[in-house]
């Protein structure tokens, strides 16, 4: 008889505890233990045997000293699909296991079968979701006819190997990892042991047989990835597909990349039949309008390699009860706060009496630091009720004594605003440096400090 042991499981990262803790002493998290029944103790013995065999037995690799070893020997599978190949480092290599999060009805699902459908190799689309009938109507919605493309409908991991093995596509994609169960387990599927099995059995699939798996991972409320971090360790690339479930666009955000770099992104628009490539981002994000609005401001921001323009808008309203609000959609809240007091304190611009609401368009998020100077000036514009020149854009830094700061890649962004047809750019003097504004059609206004935007701007 197989002996059922009981234990308790961090989510955050993994570790075991005999009894239920409200704190977890290894990574200081609250709350996150959940009691798992751990593997039968036969099986556990089992495959230490197994493991103790292996690793007294024939050594399965020696040292081998660095020069020996061939590297850009590896050919990535270069894919249809240019935001994607973008957001992997351009293409999908060979044998690397890539985790697709995302919040549900984001469109993983869409993505992935989209991608499967494209991809002229053959593709199993494992799904422990939905029924072949559904993927089927999916698949017709996205209207590509694909004949090695196969789908698959299990759960069992041990089985999805072996369909696998025999099969030997050259992709493979499991949709989703908490809907999956290993019979070496006796947990629940989604918790986190079987999670961590399973990604784990999936994890030497793939570096054995050099078949790529991508597994789609759902996302808590919190925003991380259900199951431990670990296994965001695990994988090669952690991918994240976000956006408002209001607008249209949706951008995959590149969090790990053992095979490229992790500032990229792709961006997609969902549509009726499918995700569509967005390849030029910056026409999308300008809202098209003819007059000119006050509270408007657009900046030249860079997400990854790519430069793209962004309309920032703001509205600050007379505070009506007592104490004033703050809301901002696609920008950093404290950031927002410290941007206003800089603006008070500096200009003396009355922010502490207004109600402040600010808004990134297309429901896109912006790290990037260049974007405070639109949104001073949109902030600016909108308590002063005077609009910014449509054809003007912006990009720096405001630091928190009001001076503005440079930014990188400022060619690039510069050369994207003077396609696009702005005819002024507003940058930090300290960015100037070995730039020949003559190379620009654009007119490049340099400013130090936050009194003289407004100066430049308004006056
Ligand atoms: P889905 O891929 O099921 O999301 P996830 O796997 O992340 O949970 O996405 C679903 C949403 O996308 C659903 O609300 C319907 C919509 N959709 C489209 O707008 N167009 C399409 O072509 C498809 C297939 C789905
Ligand atoms: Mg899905």
């Amino acid at each position: 008889m197989a002996k059922v042991r009981k234990i308790f499981v961090c989510t955050s990262c993994g570790a075991t505890s005999p009894k239920w803790v409200g704190k977890c002493t290894a990574c200081d998290e609250w709350n996150t233990y959940q009691e798992e029944i751990l593997m039968k103790e036969t099986q556990q013995e089992e495959k230490k045997k197994a493991w103790r065999s292996v690793s007294n037995g024939t050594a399965l690799t020696v040292p081998v000293p660095l020069p020996d070893i061939k590297a850009g020997t590896t050919h990535r599978l270069v894919t249809p699909n240019g935001e994607l190949n973008r957001v992997l480092g351009g293409g999908i290599v060979p044998g690397s296991i890539v985790l697709i999060g995302g919040q549900p009805g984001i469109g993983k699902s869409t993505l992935m079968l989209q991608i499967a459908l494209e991809l002229p190799v053959k593709v199993l689309y494992v799904s422990g979701e939905e029924s072949e009938e559904q993927i089927k109507m999916r698949a017709d919605r996205i209207g590509i006819a694909r004949e090695n493309c196969y789908i698959f409908t299990q759960t069992n991991v041990s089985k999805i190997l072996t369909e696998a093995q025999k099969l030997k596509p050259e992709l493979l994609v499991i949709d989703s990892i908490q809907t999956l169960s290993s019979p070496h387990i006796e947990s629940t599927p989604g918790s986190v042991s079987q999670v961590r099995e399973c990604a784990g059995e999936l994890q030497r699939f793939a570096k054995e047989t050099g078949i790529p798996v991508f597994i789609i991972g759902h996302i808590t409320k919190e925003g991380s990835l259900a199951g431990p971090k670990l296994l965001e360790h695990i994988v090669d690339t952690v991918l994240q597909f976000e956006g408002d479930r209001n607008y249209t666009y949706r951008i995959l955000r590149t969090i790990k990349n053992r095979f490229g770099s992790t500032d990229e992104m792709g961006i997609y628009e969902m549509q009726a039949n499918g995700l569509r490539e967005v390849s030029n981002p910056s026409e999308l994000l300008l809202s098209q309008k003819d007059e000119d609005l006050s509270g408007s401001a657009i900046a030249a921001t860079m997400e990854g390699m790519r430069p793209m323009l962004i309309e920032t808008q703001a509205l600050v309203s007379t505070a009506v009860y007592g104490n004033p609000q703050r809301s901002a959609t696609g920008f950093d809240l404290r950031r927002l706060s410290m941007l206003l007091a800089v603006l008070e304190k500096r200009v003396g611009f009355p922010f502490g009496q207004n109600d402040v609401f600010l808004n990134l368009a297309g429901g896109i998020r912006v790290d990037d630091p260049a974007i405070d100077l639109a949104i001073v000036s949109a902030l600016i514009s909108s308590l002063q009720d005077v609009s910014v020149p449509a054809d003007v854009c912006f990009a720096g830094e405001v630091g928190l004594s009001g001076e503005i700061r440079s930014v990188n890649r400022i060619e690039q962004r510069i050369q994207e605003a003077d396609r696009l047809g702005f005819k002024r750019i507003f940058i930090s003097k300290y960015n100037i440096k070995g730039l020949d504004p003559e190379r620009f059609g654009i007119r490049i206004v340099t400013i130090g400090k936050i009194e003289e935007l407004y100066r430049g701007l308004f006056e």
